[in-house]
């Protein structure tokens, strides 16, 4: 893992740092168009190593990540993808069932990473701290380490695209990962064949953003 150089910052923020997060939050897209050149050397751990700041429950670090670079692995994932996606059509009617078959659901053909992220039940780090009383935290940390990962990618005009149209057990065969490691995401990551400010499900008509008012309550 490459290691960080030190920030000369005193932890304060200006204007226009806020301003260029809120331009990166914008701009943080699933990506499933995937250049297929690879990353620049490097570039990953350095990803990665942000992805490492995130927070967790008790500090536990529970996150697990595994670069499948192996043919094999990757063509288990990707037909297990197939499937579970065939499967899922046949649960769509009429309309909605020609726009789920037009959508491309994942960049698994093209990505040149495959990164399986998975939680770690059985460590100690941590000391149990928090899990007693909401043992799934354990995993919602793990979704906090593939946030921080895929802004810090986007950051460094590195694509990132979510996968979980796939059964988690014929992943976690694949990996040959031990049995105590559930995987909480199977990310494609690259270089985007094109960047947007509007979700790729929004632009084909699937799902758009809905007003955060109807989110949002005061009791
Ligand atoms: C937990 C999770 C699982 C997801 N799984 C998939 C997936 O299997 N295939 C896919 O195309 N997108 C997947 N996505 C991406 C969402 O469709 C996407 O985040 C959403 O449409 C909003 O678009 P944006 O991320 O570009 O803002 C997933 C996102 C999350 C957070």
């Amino acid at each position: 893992m490459v290691d960080r150089i030190a920030s000369p910052s005193d932890g304060t923020f200006d204007r226009r740092f806020v301003d260029d997060l809120d331009e990166l939050l914008r701009w943080r897209r699933d990506v499933r168009r995937f250049r297929t050149d690879p990353l620049a050397p490097g570039l990953l751990d350095e990803v990665l190593a942000s992805a490492e700041l995130s927070p967790s429950v008790g500090n536990s670090q529970p996150w697990r990540w595994v670069e499948v670079r192996s043919a094999e692995p990757r063509a288990s994932v990707t037909a297990s993808f197939e499937r579970c996606n065939a499967e899922a059509l046949d649960g769509y009617r009429g309309d909605r069932a020609r726009a789920y078959a037009g959508l491309k659901l994942s960049g698994l053909r093209d990505a040149p990473v495959h990164l399986a992220v998975c939680c770690a039940a059985a460590g100690d780090q941590g000391h149990g701290l928090g899990r007693r009383t909401m043992p799934q935290t354990l995993e919602y940390s793990v979704a906090t380490a593939v946030s921080t990962l895929w802004l810090a990618a986007r950051a460094r005009g590195v694509g990132v695209g979510w996968v979980s149209i796939v059964d988690p057990d014929d992943v976690t065969d694949a990996l040959g990962v031990p049995d105590d490691w559930s995987l909480v995401a199977y990310l494609c990551i690259g270089y985007p064949e094109a960047d947007d400010d509007v979700p790729a499900l929004e632009r084909a008509g699937w799902q758009a953003r809905t007003d955060s008012q109807t989110r949002y309550r005061v009791v």
